[in-house]
């Protein structure tokens, strides 16, 4: 775990809960590293979880790791876009890259760090891994959102609400629901449209909602938790069919940009890109998103 913030501690803690990996949490302030480590490798006793929980500021700790998840980086303040972010957090990235080549050559890497897209579109060009090894978390957290709104909505069990969040992570995001489930039914049955879009309104401010309540610093609990996820697929090959940021080579009529799209997600990081027929607007509404990400990687990193 490189970043031992806040997203960087919880998917630790999440991991550490699963019982599949040792972790080590990497910060550039040591102590907070250590510190969280000690305090989480004191609750293994309580919680009954095994695997080793370590603190860093050393990259040669993370040597051989199969996965390296990225939360290192400034978070939003209100008032802040994700974009706002790219200045500060692409040197971050790229730091970390380098280490992470050196260190851990055949990680895959899940990236956190916003704005998503174009950060993990800066970790892939700074590492040259190959795309597959380079992911980015937003969709699962974006859909565990649409579906907590819809569980509300409905007064059902979220666990029966199959959501499909693709696109980029911001504000053109794209909520499919006419890809979105609840039992198998799609929720086009069971609600009205203008019921849902204002749930797929409320998922693409989603972040934001949160940024506002929280005053400082922005979610974690989720974001760790997808982040979690995605890394477990990853270290037991269970091939989860997700949406992640991924590097796009035509698909979606769209290449060379990241952006969400439902993938597999096994051993060797994106075993499969999906393409779902989409209508006439959703495709439109997905490329749009994939152009604007397009542009920024131009503009604002000089790609
Ligand atoms: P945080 O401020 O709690 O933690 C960030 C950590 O990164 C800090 O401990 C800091 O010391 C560390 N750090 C900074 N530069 C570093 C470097 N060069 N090497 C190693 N560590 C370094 O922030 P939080 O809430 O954990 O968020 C982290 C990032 O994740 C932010 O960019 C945030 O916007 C993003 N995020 C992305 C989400 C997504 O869905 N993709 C969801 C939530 C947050
Ligand atoms: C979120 O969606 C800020 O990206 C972060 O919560």
């Amino acid at each position: 775990m490189i970043g031992a913030g806040n997203v960087g501690a919880t998917c630790a803690f999440v991991l550490a809960q699963m019982k599949i990996a040792d972790v080590v949490l990497l910060d550039i302030y040591e102590g907070f590293a250590k510190g969280k480590a000690l305090d989480m490798s004191q609750n293994a006793s309580v919680l009954n979880y095994d695997g080793m929980v370590t603190g860093t500021a050393d990259y040669n700790d993370i040597a051989g790791s199969d996965v390296v998840v990225v939360t290192s980086g400034f978070p939003r303040q209100p008032g802040m876009t994700r974009e706002d972010l790219i200045g500060k957090n692409a040197e971050i990235v790229a730091q970390v890259g380098a280490g992470i080549k050196e260190h851990a050559p055949d990680a895959v890497i899940i990236v956190v760090t916003n704005p998503l897209d174009l950060m993990t579109y800066h970790m892939q060009q700074t590492t040259g891994f190959p795309p597959e090894r380079v992911i980015g978390q937003a969709g699962v957290l974006d859909s565990a959102r649409m579906a907590h709104f819809i569980a509300l909505e409905l007064n059902c069990a979220e666990e029966d609400v199959s959501p499909m969040v693709l696109g980029g992570h911001g504000d053109t995001m794209v909520p499919l629901p006419r890809y979105t489930t609840v039992g198998g039914i799609p929720i086009t049955q069971l609600m009205p449209q203008d019921r849902i879009e204002a749930i797929s309104a409320r998922t693409a401010s989603g972040g934001g909602e949160i940024v506002k309540l929280l005053e400082r610093g922005s979610a974690f609990y989720a974001p760790g938790s997808a982040a979690a996820i995605m890394a477990e697929s990853v270290l037991n090959d269970r091939r989860r069919v997700i949406p992640a940021s991924c590097l796009l080579s035509g698909q979606y009529g769209l290449e060379n940009v990241y952006i969400g799209v439902p993938c597999v997600l096994g051993a060797n990081g994106v075993e499969q890109i999906f393409e779902l027929e989409l209508s006439e607007s959703e495709l439109a509404s997905l490329q749009t998103s994939g152009e604007f990400y397009k542009k920024q990687l131009v503009d604002v990193l000089g790609y």
